[in-house]
């Protein structure tokens, strides 16, 4: 088992039916994977927030705004009506995202999507336009969020902070093989390149960088099994709701 910090855990609150769980950490640490399926064991909805930002991305090429003209994109994020509609009931997945009516989820994981999305998640105008619909999807609890900022900046009171991490080797050799699944031709050396520049745009960046709250539970997953991590967020949760 991976070593876990926990700090500053939430004595003053008293224990809640439907927590908030934030989920952090670098791309390819299993945060949509875990979130999913302790979401599913809790019966919560679960966002992953990173699609809110390939939303945009896509709506972005879709306009022809390049990834530069931070001023355009604030524009975009600010006009675009965002809606989240979670799957049908015992269906898998994390639902899909309207924008303007319209479902994107089939173009999120688009290459052209992947290679602009870090850059459109820097601005801060886009990060703040987006924080008002992270808060209100979190207001009655009962929801696991993903993503980078969520507690610190997103949900700072969430119930439970986890920070999933893992070497950069491992989380390359996940993306690899979740994208060779999908019959994406890459090598493995594409997959850590795109995956280390990520994650330096992503931790130093000005606006919310990538970095764990001071009280995230912080979990190392090298070595272990996609069961023992769920296990171990469980563990967390029970403890929160006992
Ligand atoms: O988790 P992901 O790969 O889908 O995230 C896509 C991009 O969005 C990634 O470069 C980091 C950014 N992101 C962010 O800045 N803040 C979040 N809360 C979630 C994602």
């Amino acid at each position: 088992m991976g070593e876990a910090q926990a700090r500053g855990h939430r004595a003053t609150r008293p224990a809640r039916a439907a927590l908030v769980v934030a989920i952090d950490g670098p791309g390819a640490a299993g945060k949509t994977t875990v979130g999913t399926e302790v979401a599913r064991r809790l019966g919560y909805a679960f966002l992953d927030t990173g699609n809110l930002y390939r939303a945009l991305a896509w709506l972005a090429i879709r306009h022809g705004v390049p990834p530069t003209d931070e001023e355009g994109l604030a524009r975009l994020a600010r006009q675009a009506r965002m809606r989240l509609v979670p799957p049908a009931a015992g269906s898998p997945g994390p639902g899909t995202i309207l924008v303007d009516g319209e479902d994107v989820t089939p173009h999120l994981r688009r290459p052209e999507v992947e290679a602009i999305v870090s850059q459109v998640s820097r601005v801060p105008a886009v990060r703040a336009a987006l924080l008002d619909l992270q808060r209100r999807l979190a207001r009655e609890g009962g929801i696991v969020m993903a993503g980078r900022d969520i507690g610190t900046v997103v949900l700072p009171d969430a119930d439970l902070k986890v920070y999933l991490d893992a070497s950069p080797q491992e989380r390359a050799r996940r993306r690899y093989l979740e994208l060779q699944g999908q019959g994406r031709e890459v090598t493995l050396e594409q997959v850590a390149r795109e995956l280390a520049q990520r994650d330096q745009t992503d931790s130093q960046r000005e606006a919310a960088p990538l970095r764990p709250a001071e009280d995230a539970v912080i979990v190392h997953t090298d070595g272990l099994t996609l069961a023992q991590v769920v296990a171990r967020v469980m563990e967390l949760v029970q403890a929160r709701l006992a």
